[in-house]
């Protein structure tokens, strides 16, 4: 199966949609652009909000943002995913948008706020994206990573990839509401093409680990919109804070973060039996992360699937996020020939799976995954993470004349 979005000029083709949207929008031409990949995790999955170890790699799907500074103060933007829902806000009011809009402005909000819009009375922005919605790609974190590096761009500043990514998840806790961990941004920054990344969430170290070229990495969406899930993903966050709680008292060097506990911590501080669960999830995830990076390192698949399926029956079991559609996903890819292992990705209640897949075996899995019932399927590759650019005066000139 051909998907567009892969081949090389997606990145062209996604920019040239921004560029014309906004054009057409706002009757302005937009000359900084910031590009940011979704993600998949391999591996390490509910453990980012305990200082755990994760290793997610960027994916070659990403959100494209175009912005221009206009002379109101508000924030405009528009999305080829919403094209009826375009937003006008001014700042200060930002706090009531809900949705898309709220990522777009929050992030703009959350930079005037620090300083960073400084001389900029308002912008207009515009979105494309191939990052599938609600799949559990971090759709949402490649928009708010975007948005950052357009409005970087555009304000002339030069910023951290570590700054990038916190401004980015400051708007996702301020404006989406959701009191996600440092993942998905970091990994939407800081990807590193061919590799996946180990990321220490407690330390913010990071280290690439390659994909073996022998293998193929598959994502198969059950097509169930994991959006309603956020509450429970703050009250697995909130289990988790109880358990070091727990874990700490009475201890005169209280641990920083709950992936420092042992499994004899945990089984043995008084806690409430649902935290417990939690709590070992994190603690052998964690585990399993560092296992799974040196088992990568040395080629050896089986033991990294394995991992993956461990993985996923803990999240199902302790963690309690999977749901029966990625079950039934997760299943049905282990048994196609030629997999290692497959696990559910992202924050689950939906969402996507991920299965590491023999090379040869890659397609032929894709289209076993569809006929089992995902909505879509693909292979992606690890990606590099995200860049700005300035928009060439010319474009428009250039894309007309090379319709004619
Ligand atoms: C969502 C969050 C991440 C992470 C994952 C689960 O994607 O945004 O911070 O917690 O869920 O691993």
């Amino acid at each position: 199966m051909v998907d567009p979005s892969l081949q090389p000029d997606a990145g062209d083709a996604l920019l040239a949609e921004a560029d014309s949207l906004h054009e057409a929008t706002f009757h302005a031409v937009a000359r900084h652009a910031g590009h940011a990949p979704g993600r998949v995790n391999l591996i390490g999955e509910h453990v980012d909000y305990c200082g755990g170890l994760v290793l997610p790699m960027a994916i070659d799907r990403r959100t494209v943002v175009v912005a221009a500074a206009c002379d109101q103060p508000v924030v405009c933007a528009v999305s080829d995913a919403a094209l009826d829902d375009a937003v006008t806000i001014a700042w200060g009011d930002v706090a009531t948008l809900k949705g898309w809009g709220a990522y777009v402005a929050g992030v703009a909000e959350i930079m005037r706020r620090e300083g960073m819009l400084a001389g900029i009375e308002g912008v207009t922005i515009a979105v494309a994206s191939d990052v599938p919605l609600g799949a559990g790609l971090s759709s949402s974190a490649s928009l708010e990573v975007a948005t950052v590096m357009a409005l970087i761009a555009l304000s002339e500043q030069q910023r951290s990839p570590e700054e990038v990514a916190r401004i980015a998840r400051r708007a996702e806790h301020e404006f989406a509401g959701v009191p996600c961990g440092i993942m998905d941004q970091t990994i939407s920054v800081m990807g590193v093409a061919g590799c996946a990344l180990l990321l220490d969430c407690l330390d913010g170290s990071t280290r690439p680990v390659p994909l073996p070229t022998d293998v193929a990495v598959v994502v198969a969406d059950t097509g169930v919109s994991h959006a309603l899930a956020t509450g429970e993903y703050a009250l697995r966050r909130a289990s988790c804070e109880r358990a070091l709680a727990a874990v700490n008292a009475g201890r005169t060097a209280p641990l920083a973060a709950l992936r420092q506990a042992t499994a004899a911590d945990v089984a043995g501080a008084s806690m409430d039996e649902v935290d417990r669960r939690r709590a070992r999830h994190v603690v052998e995830e964690c585990d399993r992360v560092a296992w799974f990076a040196a088992a990568m390192e040395a080629g050896d698949l089986s033991t990294c699937g394995i991992l993956m399926n461990r993985s996923h029956e803990s999240l199902r079991v302790l963690h309690e996020v999977s749901c029966p559609e990625l079950d039934r996903l997760a299943a049905a890819a282990r048994s196609c020939e030629g997999v290692f292992g497959a696990r559910m990705t992202g924050g689950g209640f939906g969402g996507s799976i991920v299965a590491l897949v023999a090379e040869a075996r890659a397609e032929a899995v894709v289209g076993e995954l569809i006929g089992a019932g995902a909505t879509r399927a693909f292979v992606t590759h690890a990606a590099a993470g995200a860049r700005s650019e300035r928009i060439r005066p010319d474009r428009a000139r250039r894309k007309d004349e090379s319709a004619s």
